[in-house]
C-alpha cells in the first residue's frame, strides 16, 4: 500500500479527493494536513473532520497547517461557499486537530519513512515549503510529491494564476526550485477538461449512499461559479491526483519545467516550458470517462 499525506484546503474537490484515498482502499494514509487557502485553517480542519467522518474513518490523524503570507486576504468563498463545502450546513464533528503541527508533523513522518512517502498537496504550497525551509532531509525523503495547481493555459483567479499557487507563489516558487526525487503536477488547464458534467452528477444525487449525495449538494456553488465562467458544469480538481495514483491511465505527463512569475504584473502564475531541465511532470491530458468510472465506482461503495 503506498503511504500517503494529504495537504488540503476542503474545498469541495479537495473532499472528493479525500472520499476517493479513503474509499479506494489501496492507500495507507498516515495523515491529513491542512493549509490556508479556499476557507480560513479552522473551517478547513472543520470540513476535514466532516468529510472523514462520512466516509467512515475519524481515526485519520488530522494536523494544523500555516496560513499563507503572500496572498494572506485571498480566499474562494466565491467559489466554495462561504464554509468551503458549498454553503451546506451540516452537525459539527467533535474532534480535535492533534497538537504538533503540521510542518512537524511532515518532517518527522517522511524524515521516518525515508523515500516512502507520497505527499500529495491540494491547496498553497505554504505548508510544503515550511517543511523544505525548517529540515534540510524532508524534500530528499519525499518518495513523490504530487500536486494540484498551476496552468500553462488560462488562470481561474486572475486571468494569468491558477488558486493555489496564487495563493502562495513565494511557497510554489520555493517548492518548484527544490530538488525532489519525483514531482507531478496537475494544472487547472487539465482539469478544465473533466468537468462534472449532468450524466455524472446524476450518479451522485441518484445514489443510495450519503456520501455521493452530500457531495453533490457541495458542489452546486462551484458548478454555478464556474458555469457563470464560460465552463460547462463544476470543475472539480483535486481528485486527478488520486485517481492517477489509482490507475496512471487517467492521464498523460511529460518533463516539464514551471518557473513561477513573481513579478506584480504576473503575480503568481505557472510559465511551463517542456524543455530538457525539467523540474517536473506536468500533466497534458486526462482521460475524463476513465476518471469518473474510477472516481464515482469508489465513492459510492
Ligand atoms: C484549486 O483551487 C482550489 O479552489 C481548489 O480546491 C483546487 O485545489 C483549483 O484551482
Ligand atoms: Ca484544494
Amino acid at each position: 500500500m503506498r503511504k500517503i499525506i494529504i495537504d488540503c484546503d476542503p474545498g469541495s474537490d479537495d473532499a472528493f479527493a479525500l472520499a476517493l484515498a479513503i474509499k479506494s482502499n489501496v492507500f495507507d494514509i498516515r495523515g491529513i494536513t491542512i493549509v490556508e487557502g479556499n476557507v480560513s485553517l479552522e473551517d478547513c480542519a472543520r470540513n476535514t473532520f466532516k468529510i472523514l467522518n462520512l466516509c467512515g474513518k475519524d481515526d485519520i490523524p488530522v494536523y494544523k497547517g500555516l496560513k499563507s503570507e503572500s496572498n494572506s486576504s485571498v480566499d474562494a468563498m466565491n467559489v466554495h461557499g462561504n464554509n468551503g463545502l458549498g454553503g451546506v450546513e451540516y452537525e459539527k464533528i467533535r474532534r480535535r486537530v492533534k497538537s504538533m503541527s503540521a510542518i512537524d508533523y511532515l518532517i518527522e513522518e517522511v524524515n521516518s519513512n525515508p523515500k516512502e512517502i507520497t505527499v500529495i498537496a491540494l491547496g498553497a504550497l505554504t505548508n510544503i515549503a515550511a517543511a523544505i525551509k525548517k529540515d534540510k532531509l524532508f524534500a530528499k525523503n519525499v518518495q513523490e510529491l504530487v500536486i494540484m495547481g498551476g496552468s500553462s493555459k488560462e488562470g481561474n483567479i486572475t486571468p494569468v494564476a491558477e488558486f493555489n499557487f496564487y495563493k502562495d507563489p513565494v511557497a510554489a516558487d520555493i517548492v518548484l526550485k527544490t530538488k525532489f526525487e519525483s514531482i507531478l503536477v496537475f494544472g487547472w488547464n487539465v482539469t478544465t477538461t473533466m468537468p462534472l458534467l449532468k450524466k455524472y452528477e446524476k450518479k451522485l444525487y441518484s445514489s443510495d449512499k450519503e456520501l455521493p449525495r452530500f457531495l453533490y449538494d457541495i458542489t452546486r456553488s462551484t458548478a454555478k461559479h464556474d458555469k457563470n465562467a464560460g465552463y460547462p458544469a463544476a470543475i472539480i480538481s483535486d481528485p486527478i491526483t488520486i485517481a492517477y495514483l489509482i490507475d496512471s491511465r487517467v492521464a498523460r505527463l511529460r518533463h516539464a519545467n514551471i518557473k513561477i512569475d513573481l513579478t506584480e504584473e504576473n503575480y503568481g502564475k505557472s510559465e511551463v516550458t517542456y524543455v530538457d531541465e525539467s523540474n517536473c511532470r506536468f500533466a497534458y491530458m486526462v482521460d475524463e470517462e476513465r476518471f469518473y468510472q474510477i472516481l464515482l465506482e469508489n465513492i459510492s461503495k
